[in-house]
């Protein structure tokens, strides 16, 4: 343990490596109170201040249902964040083979980073950094690399965290949070579908059924995936595209503004808005369509649509899309990776 951690710690359960996990306790002077967890690097706890109350907004479980749940609640997901179709991928002249773990795709980086004990690296008043070393061949992907995750917590309620990797190999990387939200209630999670989104994209990638981009980037204009003026997630839900995936999980790429605002969400009884900004270019909108069985915080389990995960990140399948590649995916050798995202609740 670190003597000079300013954050609060505490132990709890054990996690597959017979050590406890480690959770870290940030707060503000407005008392909105945010967990992390060294396993996974994962964010366990979102508490908003909402008028008299308390609410807590990110879906989680109880710490020993980590390991074994399969949606990444709130987990940091790399190398490579979404899908790489057929476990493969070509990168100058060589050919790379992936460990497959959703059929015979990659999803979320294989047996990836949402598994592994993270390091504390550093620790202030207000953020916590976290660090893991993924070996050259690390579920078939090229190079040492060494990446960190920095969560902090400003005093106008927002949550930042940034992702710096560095590889000694050109290698594909895409570095995101898995969290999900509910705006009203996380705890049993009711229907995310009468949340409000709004979304500044103008394109969207259609997916088979498998979540693998089929065809090229697509307008919105006049689909269900026009997000650009706000609206509710249940308005046009399991419309065209989504039929195939039960809902929305689709990536959007995100329109190049100074200030990037990439979506806004907002509560059912418009109590609470959270405001997602980014320099990453593009989202993977997933409205928890697979959710049901995935443990809660209470013995109990979430049902479909429970939460809404908002992925900061590149296209999925970049590494065999070359002419995505503009968007990012690849980071050459010594290059750093950096890639930071912020949700500021306002209520
Ligand atoms: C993917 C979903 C997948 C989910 C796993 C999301 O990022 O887009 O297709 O089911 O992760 O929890």
């Amino acid at each position: 343990m670190l003597s000079d951690c300013l954050a609060k710690e505490h132990q709890e359960g054990i996690a597959p490596d017979g050590q406890p996990f480690r959770i870290f306790t940030l707060t503000n002077a407005k008392g909105m109170k945010v967990q992390f967890m060294d396993w996974g690097a994962t964010w366990i706890s979102c508490q908003v201040p909402v008028g008299s109350e308390m609410r807590e907004v990110l879906l989680g479980c109880q710490v020993n249902d980590y390991p074994k749940q399969q949606a990444y609640l709130g987990a940091s997901i790399g190398r490579y964040a979404n899908r790489i179709a057929n476990s493969q991928f070509e990168l100058n002249g060589k050919g790379y083979l992936l460990a497959a773990n959703q059929n015979q795709h990659q999803l979320h980086g294989g047996q990836g980073f949402d598994r592994q004990r993270w390091y504390l690296e550093k620790c202030g008043g207000n953020s916590i950094t976290f660090s893991h070393f993924s070996h050259d061949g690390d579920q078939g992907f090229p190079g040492n690399m060494h990446v960190f995750v920095t969560y902090s917590l400003s005093e106008n309620n927002k949550v930042k965290i940034e992702y710096e990797a560095i590889c000694d190999q050109d290698c594909p990387i895409n570095l995101t949070n898995h969290a999900y939200f509910n705006l009203n209630n996380a705890v049993e999670g009711c229907d995310i579908r009468g949340h409000s989104l709004q979304l500044n994209a103008d394109y969207f990638l259609p997916v088979d059924s498998a979540g693998i981009p089929n065809a090229e980037l697509k307008s919105v204009e006049g689909t269900s995936f026009d997000f650009r003026e706000e609206k509710p997630i249940g308005l046009d839900f399991l419309q065209e595209e989504q039929q195939l995936v039960k809902g929305y999980d689709h990536s959007f790429l995100l329109n190049q503004n100074d200030e990037k605002t990439c979506a806004i969400l907002t509560a059912l009884d418009r109590s609470l808005t959270m405001k997602v900004t980014t320099s990453q270019p593009a989202l993977q909108v997933y409205t928890g369509n697979f959710l049901s069985a995935t443990p809660n915080r209470q013995n109990g389990q979430y049902a479909d649509y429970a939460g809404i995960a908002l992925e900061t990140q590149c296209l999925p399948d970049t590494p065999n899309h070359p002419e995505w590649w503009k968007y990012g995916g690849i980071t050459k050798v010594g290059e750093k990776y950096y890639h930071w995202t912020k949700y500021q609740f306002i209520s």
